[in-house]
């Protein structure tokens, strides 16, 4: 099992990942390399944010590590909040603020697809790679289940009855974004140690 430095601040995200990584890698969170710090986000793109906070926490701790970011792009909206989904509603908005702006913004709009993306940046020895993840569905008009966090309450994805929010981890796990771009990232890992 490899140690793996995860540039993140967010426990949820931190749980969630390691569930997905299970027994392959043991994920490092800041606070376990004496790196508590504010990570600067401040890109313009989903990509650009990743990667400013892989090489912000890798130039600090020299360590290999990985940081994500996520975006709802939101078909009727322009691909709306995108990279602004974790602040959509406003500096220091809640999940609710931010679902509620949607769900306003959507009301009356038939056309609801929508899709989750998530951009890995990986900093190995030196090099950068990144893997990216998505997940398509709807919005739907009202919050369904109460599990998660951030927009999935009201996030369907194709294919599916229940929201993310309705769903057992293991369940969104296996289907969304984030799993997706950290499956393509192990598998990576796993054919680079096979050669
Ligand atoms: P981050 O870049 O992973 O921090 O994600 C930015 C924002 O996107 C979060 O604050 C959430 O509002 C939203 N988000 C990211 N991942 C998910 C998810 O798995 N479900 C629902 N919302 C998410």
């Amino acid at each position: 099992m490899s140690d793996l430095l995860f540039a993140t601040n967010n426990q949820h995200k931190l749980r969630e990942i390691q569930d997905i990584l299970g027994h392959d890698f043991k994920i490092l969170s800041l606070r376990d390399v004496g790196a508590d710090v504010e990570i600067p986000e401040t890109q313009e793109t989903i990509e650009g944010n990743a990667v400013q906070k892989a090489r912000f926490i890798h130039e600090m701790t020299g360590l290999n590590c990985f940081a994500d970011d996520t975006g709802l792009e939101i078909e009727s909206l322009q691909g709306r909040p995108g990279v602004y989904s974790a602040r959509y509603a406003g500096e220091n908005c809640s999940f609710d603020d931010n679902i509620d702006k949607i769900l306003l913004e959507l009301s009356g709009c038939e056309n609801r697809k929508a899709c989750f993306r998530t951009v890995i940046c990986l900093i190995m020895d030196g090099h950068e790679y990144q893997f990216e993840g998505r997940v398509d569905g709807v919005i739907t008009k009202e919050r369904h289940g109460a599990d998660g966090f951030g927009y999935d309450p009201v996030f369907l994805p194709d294919g599916f009855k229940q929201t993310f929010a309705e769903m057992p981890s293991y369940l969104k796990n296996g289907i969304s974004h984030r799993g997706r771009a950290v499956d393509k990232m192990v598998k990576w890992q796993n054919s680079k140690m096979a050669k």
